[in-house]
């Protein structure tokens, strides 16, 4: 964090790229520069990078960090103000800065109205990530300042002949697919009106210049940390500037900032790298590692889920069968689903209604935890507090406690509605039964679920309704992190019908995320594959589940289904009690084989690796040990894949097979590729270790 004052400079250094900002004759902070690394005195000597006025309707632009309404910008603005008397945009004016440490934070204010804002650019001194967030406050004693548009962050992309985006859609069962196109010179918005993340649109979103792949190339990556509805806009603009910003809310939402009042963003954070989008993605994890993850050196545990195998037929001696037989393969953690509450027989009624169901648990959960406990597993729990059946004793007695509007349907999925927990009665409530709950049976592991998107998103009474959009992820956040601080053993994994709540945000709070309903592993490859953009192996839960799949309908073989879920922390969500005993001797196999490489695909460094045809794999590499796991769907007649090429393995070393015994010349490794023995057919897979041979 370096300041040039005769230039009004800032400069961030990054590991291996530097960030610099300027201020300009007007006090608005500029970008300068975003890519390689530079001194102090170089960056002072770049020029600023502005578009030239050709005409009447355009004037000399500069490129804002945070762009306001106000003079000739015409771009998508990052802030959005309206004053008591009716007047628009702001006008800056510099009033000083502080740096602490790696975090800078650039003090502005409005030239005439109360209005305080603060940039903040932090970085954590071990990598390229900058996180940036954004404060305003309205210091005025009368008046509120109305806020249409608050973003965290605009970022820039140095001038390219073409411009590609990388990003995630999806729907669910089907998230985190990679769709990579050129960038229209246009605005381009990504976003989610739905009050979470979503299944549809992550929060992610990399710039290249059309080039970059997965081992090379100059990329420019940048993640949202928010759980609720977000947008993030990219502007393309006929001279070539490509721009983009970021943050919470979608558009058309509005909030009053009160005298006095602040309000401050999440982080929108950004990294650049010159080595491709393998390397951004490993930087991304060693930062979630590093600054957002709360026990990164913590193992995932093994864990049993009940869904796939009861759905809503949950009872204690049914939980109990498939404890046991959980147990027998090495299952660490068993994890009790959905159907265990109220009058939970189906998705129709009893969600809010958090005490065991008397049918089910005559005497409550304690029987069934201390069994579990007794086989030497831990005890976890399926909850979805944002929500309420209005078929509930809690809708009964609330029925104002939901989201709704005046004179609106109240609109029903899954014959659910969202509870407003922007609320403080909502909220104290919520989390007093949580924490009773995790403090009664000393829960291990809550899957936290959110099974619908926001509809008639009103607060009726409250003056300032929209607010909600924000204090409701805001309420989670805090019941999260509460039940956390009184709870330190707890750990919670994210879930919202699979993968529709996955950002840095909540994974702030949480330990792991469930990414997709869709437990087919065919399906599956292609889920990891954009869940691994951005978040670390580590964090994604994994089930390997019946054949024929659920959802696909899709014949697998066992071993397929678990080299697919070992990739991440994998679990079971079968029907044990049918499978027979050669699956079950063969799954206690894999778990045992699981444990013995999940120290290097937990913590170790992820290379996401392509073979010929359709067969993709997984290289990871921590200290001298290698991990391989690659999958073959389907082939065509004739067509074996080649050996697998590695990518993170040093050309004068030799490789040892610790199954095998086989060694190979890591030159061989990397030219050739890995020879992997894969068994004839479809679905086939192979998981190998290796070691560099001078530490066998
Ligand atoms: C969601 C989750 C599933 C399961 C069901 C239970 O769909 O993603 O894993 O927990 O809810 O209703």
């Amino acid at each position: 964090m370096l300041f040039h004052p005769d230039h009004r400079l800032w400069l961030l250094r990054g590991a291996t790229s530097a960030y610099a900002i300027r201020l300009a004759e007007d006090d608005s902070v500029r970008h300068v520069h975003w890519g390689a690394v530079l001194t102090l005195d170089q960056a002072a000597e770049l020029p600023e990078r502005v578009s030239p006025a050709a005409s009447s309707f355009e004037a000399e632009a500069g490129v804002d960090e945070l762009a306001v309404e106000g003079g000739a910008r015409f771009g998508p603005p990052s802030l959005l103000v309206r004053f008591a008397d009716g007047t628009r945009g702001v006008e800056w004016r510099y009033t000083g800065h502080d740096i602490d440490g790696g975090h800078l934070r650039i003090h502005l204010r409005d030239r005439h109205y109360p209005l305080h804002v603060t940039l903040n650019y932090r970085m954590h001194g071990d990598g390229d990530v900058i996180e940036r967030w954004t404060n305003v406050e309205n210091r005025g004693d009368d008046a509120p300042v109305t806020v249409l548009r608050c973003d965290s962050a605009a970022w820039a992309a140095p001038h390219r002949p073409h411009y590609r985006m990388s990003h995630l859609v999806g729907g669910w069962n089907s998230e985190f697919q990679v769709r990579r196109t050129d960038v229209p010179v246009a605005e381009t918005v990504l976003t989610s009106r739905r009050g979470m993340t979503s299944h549809h649109a992550n929060p992610w979103l990399a710039v290249d210049d059309g080039t970059a792949c997965e081992d090379h190339g100059e990329v420019w990556s940048t993640a949202l940390a928010w759980s609720g509805s977000w947008r993030i806009s990219l502007h393309r603009d006929p001279v070539g500037r490509t721009t983009w910003t970021g943050g919470f809310g979608h558009e058309g939402l509005s909030w009053s900032l009160a005298p006095g009042e602040a309000l401050e963003t999440p982080v929108f954070a950004g990294l650049y790298t010159a080595n491709g989008f393998g390397a951004a993605s490993r930087a991304w994890h060693a930062h979630v590692r590093a600054h957002v993850l709360a026990h990164p050196d913590e193992t995932r545990p093994v864990l049993y889920n009940s869904w796939e195998a009861t759905g809503f037929d949950v009872d204690e001696a049914g939980q109990l069968a498939l404890a046991a037989r959980a147990a027998s393969l090495g299952v660490e953690m068993f994890v009790m689903d959905d159907g265990w509450f109220g009058g939970r027989r189906s998705e129709r009624a009893g969600l809010g209604d958090w005490t065991p169901n008397p049918d089910g648990f005559p005497s409550g959960l304690g029987p069934l935890a201390a069994e579990v406990r007794r086989l030497g597993m831990r005890f976890g729990i399926w909850v979805e507090p944002e929500m309420v059946n209005p078929d509930s004793d809690l809708y009964r007695a609330h029925p104002d406690w939901v989201l709704h509007m005046a004179n609106r349907d109240r609109t029903e999925m899954r014959h659910q509605l969202v509870l407003n927990l922007a609320r403080p009665d909502a909220a104290a409530w919520t989390h007093a039964w949580l924490d009773r709950l995790v403090a009664e049976h000393a829960i291990d592991f809550l899957k936290w679920d959110a099974n619908r998107p926001f509809t008639e998103a009103g607060w009726p009474g409250h003056e300032d309704p929209d607010r909600l959009w924000i204090e409701h992820t805001r309420s989670v956040y805090r019941i999260m992190d509460r039940l956390r601080a009184d709870h330190p053993g707890l750990r919670i994994e994210a879930c919202s019908g699979g993968g529709g709540r996955a950002d840095l945000g909540i994974l702030a709070r949480t330990d792991q995320i469930w990414a997709s309903d869709n437990t087919d592993p065919v399906d599956r490859i292609g889920i990891q594959h954009g869940f691994s953009q951005l978040y670390p192996a580590q964090v994604m839960s994994a089930w390997v589940t019946d054949s024929p799949n659920v959802a696909t309908g899709r014949r697998t073989p066992l071993r397929f289904r678990f080299h697919v879920a070992m990739a991440g922390a994998p679990g079971i969500g079968g029907d044990l009690t049918t499978w027979t005993q050669e699956e079950l001797k063969e799954s206690a196999e894999l778990v045992a084989a699981y444990k013995r490489i999940r120290h290097v695909v937990q913590h170790g460094e992820q290379h996401r690796l392509r073979g010929d045809g359709t067969l993709a794999g997984v290289e990871y590499v921590r200290e001298d040990e290698h991990v391989v796991i690659a999958w073959c769907p389907t082939r065509a007649f004739g067509h074996t894949p080649a050996p697998l090429r590695l990518a993170a393995v040093r050309p004068d070393a030799v490789y040892r097979d610790l199954d095998t015994g086989a060694t190979y010349p890591g030159a061989l490794l990397l030219q050739s590729g890995l020879p992997l023995g894969l068994p004839p057919g479809d679905h086939a897979s192979a998981l190998v270790r290796l070691r560099r041979a001078d530490q066998v």
